[in-house]
């Protein structure tokens, strides 16, 4: 999600910053731009689309000077056009900025009183007026006034600041968004990511929470946003700038594993409303009272997350729900019409089957909210409403951050509609959103627990077969356990309902094959030891997935993945998390393409 560069030195800024950008290409984007300063004068130029465009622009007439800062906009708040695109220039400043700026419409709505008038839909062009209007007002630097504008400001964010009136300088702030920095030979970069400048050099600091930077060619001044000098020392990055792009990690599947808490995190901002104990659908409202059902339409993972959004909904709404896989609902003359909610999930937005089941509901009558990652991709577009997970661009075919955020959003539908139904109490509503709220920390936790699970698959790779068992919530992370096994390590997988086993899939079970049982402490708890013990006595290998200090499950299984304690509903957050890392392990130790396996698509565009 967007991608920021800057530069200041002896050499033309304009080509050093589209390079930047090019290699900023993986955080994804649908507009990109640059503000280039010349002593006093600054020429910006942007555009909608790849960065193809951006040069084609800059080819003709490329912005003179040897300051400047330039964006890839991931669009969150207003449609990707050549208007939204960053650089936002008001006055004498421009402003590139990656996060959300949670208190726009009271940010915007102070500054149209007073006169100021808008010319996009972001959040970002605020932060422009605010600055400008604070050098306006005599604020004695550029940071001065970029600290004035911060103090205002609410949210997560990146940014990088240039002004005609202070050539020679970039100002930078960073509040959860990633920003480092490049310490040239009488040169300084800044980009979100290191790739940006790594073949300029290797001295690199990281930003930290709150820090600010006045960056020039001669180096950088950090600040804290109340003016305290910070010191942070440079690191030599020793990586190559393939392994950089990953951020480190050797693939794009185990970097998306671990960016799942940061992913909720994200997902869950401004919309996890904790004092009213309440979740705001980013205006999408739903007439709980003409509301008949829920019909959740999505495929493969996706199709999963709607199966827990399904257990979520009932239980918050006491409305019914139904599931269905966007390939069957299509061609199935399916009942549907007014007063039904028609909730697409879709990472990419772009799934034929999906896009289809959408327009045919909308034809019935049906109202369309979309669940995707992708802004104003097609799904979002054919729908009435959008609630965008903001996991990020997911580069790993196999769905791994996609699919929690997407569990994150139907949460937030849960809560949205439980408290408009009435079913969800203000007490129960209270407790629900204050353990969602720590769902990204429980997730490090368990991440930090599992660690690498290398010696784990050398033990399992060659199993032909491998079963998984869950109930309740649980039920769907079984099914998603065995397909994200499937899909990378090439092994046979099937997901079952834990009580399902002895009407069949029993007679599967022999030495050979692996039985991984998700039995969290929970409703249903016992019932699923039952059935690890049917397992075991058949001499299967069970692995379980438990509840930390569960000492008991411990004696009836080969291996225990352990996960903290969490409420049912909220639990699938935390169990995917071995199943996912298991999967990756087991198919790096086949040897196997992680992260384009074979015969998948991340996107499937066809029928
Ligand atoms: O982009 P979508 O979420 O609509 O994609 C749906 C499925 O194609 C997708 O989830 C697929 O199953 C993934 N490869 C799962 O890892």
């Amino acid at each position: 999600m967007c991608g920021i560069v800057g530069y200041v030195g002896p050499k033309a800024a304009t080509p050093l910053l589209v390079a930047g950008l090019r290699k900023l290409e993986y955080r994804g984007y649908d507009s990109a731009g640059l503000a280039v300063t010349d002593g006093g004068r600054m020429q910006v130029v942007r555009c909608r689309g790849k960065l193809s465009g951006l040069e084609d622009l800059v080819a003709r007439e490329p912005p003179p000077g040897s300051v400047g800062v330039g964006h890839t906009r991931w669009a969150t708040h207003g449609r990707p056009s050549e208007i939204n695109a960053h650089p936002h220039k008001t006055g004498s400043v421009a402003v590139v900025h990656n996060g959300i700026i949670e208190n726009h419409l009271a940010l915007r709505a102070r500054l149209e009183a007073a006169g100021r008038k808008f010319s996009s839909e972001t959040d970002t062009e605020i932060a422009a007026h605010l600055i400008d209007e604070a050098l306006l007002a005599g604020a004695p630097s550029l940071v001065a006034a970029v600290r004035t504008a911060l103090a205002q400001v609410e949210g997560a964010y990146a940014l990088a600041v240039v002004s005609e009136k202070h050539p020679g300088q970039i100002v930078a702030a960073k509040v959860a968004s990633p920003l480092c920095i490049g310490l040239g030979k009488g040169e300084t970069f800044l980009a979100s990511d290191v790739p940006a400048f790594l073949e300029h050099t290797r001295e690199v600091i990281f930003l930290d929470e709150g820090d600010v930077a006045e960056i020039t060619s001669a180096g950088i001044k950090l600040t804290s946003l109340d003016g305290t000098p910070v010191d942070r020392p440079a690191k030599t990055i020793t990586w190559d700038a393939a392994a950089a792009e990953k951020g480190g990690y050797p693939h794009f599947m185990l970097k998306e594993i671990h960016e799942q808490p940061r992913a909720i995190a994200d997902t869950l901002r401004a919309r996890l409303l904790l004092e009213k104990h309440d979740a705001d659908l980013d205006g999408f409202e739903i007439d709980a009272r003409a509301l008949r059902r829920v019909v959740l339409l999505a495929c493969g993972t996706s199709y999963h997350a709607g199966l827990v959004g399904k257990f979520l909904i009932e239980g918050a709404a006491r409305v019914p729900c139904e599931v269905d896989l966007a390939s069957e609902f299509r061609y199935r003359d399916p009942v549907i019409g007014p007063g039904d909610l028609v909730i697409a999930i879709s990472q990419s937005g772009e799934t034929a089957d999906t896009l289809a089941a959408v327009k045919e509901a909308r034809a019935r009558g049906a109202r369309v909210l979309a669940i995707c990652n992708v802004v104003d991709s097609a799904i979002p577009r054919s729908s009435h409403g959008s609630l965008y997970t903001h996991a990020g661009p997911e580069i790993g075919v196999a769905s791994t951050k996609c699919f929690t955020a997407q569990l994150a959003a139907l949460a937030l539908v849960a809560i949205h509609l439980g408290r408009r139904t009435g079913t969800l109490t203000p007490d129960a509503a209270a407790k629900l959103t204050t353990e969602f709220a720590g769902i990204p920390h429980k997730m490090v936790e368990t991440l930090e627990g599992l660690g690498d699970m290398a010696a784990f698959a050398q033990d399992y790779k060659d199993a032909r077969d491998f079963l998984f068992l869950g109930r309740g919530t649980n039920y769907p992370i079984a099914l998603e356990g065995a397909l994200k096994l499937k899909e990378i390590s090439y092994i046979h997988a099937e997901g079952y309902a834990a009580g399902e086993m002895k009407h069949g899939p029993i007679a599967l079970v022999d030495d050979g094959v692996p039985v991984v049982v998700l039995a969290p402490k929970g409703p249903g708890y016992e019932k699923v030891l039952s059935n690890l013990a049917e397992v075991k006595a058949r001499n299967g290998h069970v692995i379980a997935v438990a509840t930390k200090g569960d000492t008991e499950i411990a004696g009836l299984c080969e291996r225990v993945l352990y996960i903290p304690e969490a409420p049912a509903a909220l639990q699938p957050f935390l169990t995917v998390l071995p199943l996912q890392l298991m999967s990756y392990a087991i198919a790096l130790a086949k040897g196997n393409d992680v992260d384009q396996p074979r015969n998948l698509a991340k996107s499937v565009t066809v029928e």
